[in-house]
């Protein structure tokens, strides 16, 4: 598929996803060339600034981000395709404007609308952008990307989804899960597919667990308000952590074309036994974190942090134990895990075997008898590792793990964004790499009954030192005496 010059139109282009994640994204595609001939950014903002000082505001956010690969000659070329619109985008006003100026010829006819923008906002302007026709394909294509949380539970995602087709079609709407962005995401469909040694493997036959984590050493910033009313589950598990599950457990698809591989990842989350409301407690654990010692540093507490009730029962750590019904699955617990303030930054989905039968060393010294893991690290570090266990040189049958590594970035080879890839793929209308509405649907029934009773409980929540790797009492969540949280990235010996 080829990227065709189009205009990007980004509203909440002033706010912090733009400033961390977009706008240094459309720098980066454009320093290597990949942004096609006449292209135009137009960001939408309520503030009242004029092109100089959206100029200046743009360069010091790439600049925040690009640091030493700043280019000032790459930015001024960059900066020719930047616009500022200012208008509230809760006004008519703001899009009779808009559209005037849109209609002008240096701006392609293909347009993508990026709403970096509140949830609550995104009916209300696709009314604004559809009343005044400018999701006509009459002389271009229109497509709509949609930042998530899409929806707040399972009802809003789909009163959201029906007030969106009253405006556009499916093929014109890009969900984004900037998750199935990172090279080391797509990576696992990769390893998984394009070896043959572990899919024989790959089953409940020999896998004794699957965990999945994602840890942040950053705490909420100032993203309080949203944050609170939405929680660890909304905020990664229900959208991240379950696409990781996706591709860990999907069968091979048919094809990469995107139906695909959308139909395959479906079919997983269709396959997740639902958590039955009296089982929520032996399913799912959440917990907030106190004040605590991140790198030295004595952080706050969440409840202190600004924007916060004193009295918010809001999980900044949750985690669930899932099972996948189906063929290849039955019985294999899937733990995922996700909180603010860890020990770590970091995500990883690490594969337990189970252990060999113990025949062959019985009678014999061996001190570290432990399962194979297959490791996939899918940042800071991106890595595949496959831990063995193998004997120690000399005269005793001891053993030790070993791993083999197969890393999938050399040193001199740069991680791309993640928004990277998928602003591009807008540009080129592949949507593989987007979320199909009935995935967002089937992830949302898998966590609503969990949610549903959270919303209740609402007395007690328990708590972790900020800088730990969360609460002891997760652990009620293992099936066996066995399985426990890994965290290390380095051998472990059971
Ligand atoms: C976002 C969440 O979707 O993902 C954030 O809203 C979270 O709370 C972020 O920090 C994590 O993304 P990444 O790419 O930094 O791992």
């Amino acid at each position: 598929m080829k990227a065709e010059p189009c205009t990007y139109v980004i509203f909440g282009a002033t706010g912090n996803l733009s400033r961390i994640k977009l706008m240094p994204a459309l720098y980066h595609l454009d320093a290597a060339n990949r942004l096609p001939e006449g292209t135009r950014i137009m960001a939408v903002g309520r503030r009242p600034w004029d092109q100089q000082k959206w100029l200046a505001e743009a360069r010091e956010m790439i600049q925040h981000k690009a640091k030493n690969d700043f280019d000032e000659i790459i930015f001024q070329r960059f900066s020719e395709r930047l616009y500022y619109h200012q208008g509230d985008i809760e006004q008519a006003a703001c899009y009779t404007a808009l559209t005037e100026t849109l209609n002008q010829s240096e701006f392609p006819k293909n347009i993508a609308f990026y709403l970096s923008i509140s949830p609550s906002d995104f009916g209300t302007v696709m009314e604004f952008l559809s009343n005044n026709h400018l999701f006509d394909e009459e002389y271009g294509w229109r497509r709509v990307i949609i930042e998530k949380p899409f929806g707040y539970d399972l009802d809003s995602a789909q009163a959201l989804q029906k007030r969106i087709n009253n405006y556009l079609t499916e093929d014109q709407i890009y969900r984004i899960d900037h998750y199935l962005g990172k090279g080391m995401v797509q990576n696992v469909l990769v390893f998984r597919f394009a070896n043959v040694m572990l899919e024989p493997l790959w089953n409940r036959n020999y896998i004794d667990h699957i965990q999945i984590t994602h840890s942040e050493e950053i705490g909420i910033d100032s993203r309080g308000d949203y944050y609170n009313s939405a929680g660890a589950m909304r905020d990664m598990l229900q959208s991240h952590l379950l696409q990781l599950l996706t591709l860990v457990a999907m069968e091979p698809p048919v094809s990469m074309e995107a139906e695909a591989l959308r139909d395959e990842k479906v079919k997983v989350l269709k396959s997740i036994r639902p958590i039955p409301k009296e089982a929520v407690h032996g399913h799912s654990f959440r917990a907030q974190y106190a004040k605590g010692t991140i790198n030295g540093e004595k952080v706050n507490g969440y409840l202190q942090e600004a924007n916060i009730p004193a009295n918010s029962t809001t999980e900044t750590y949750a985690a669930l134990k899932l099972y996948i019904d189906n063929w290849r699955w039955r019985g294999i617990p899937f733990y995922l895990r996700t909180g603010k303030r860890m020990a770590k930054a970091q995500s990883t989905i690490s594969i337990c075997f189970r252990h060999p039968p113990l025949q062959f060393f019985r009678g014999t010294k061996v001190q570290c008898m432990s399962p194979n893991w297959v490791l996939l690290g899918i940042q800071p570090e991106e890595f595949i590792r496959i831990e063995m266990t193998v004997k120690e040189p000399g005269l005793e049958m001891s053993t030790r793990v070993s791993s083999l590594d197969a890393s999938f970035r050399n040193q001199d080879e740069k991680a791309i964004d993640a928004y990277e890839d998928l602003l591009l793929d807008v540009l080129k209308g592949d949507r593989s790499l987007f979320l199909r509405f009935d995935e967002v649907e089937y992830a949302w029934r898998v966590v609503d009954p969990i949610l549903q009773t959270w919303a209740i409980e609402r007395d007690y929540i328990a708590s972790y030192a900020a800088g730990s790797w969360g609460p002891q009492d997760s652990r009620r969540l293992f099936d066996k005496e066995s399985q426990s949280w890994r965290s290390s990235l380095m051998p472990e010996c059971n």
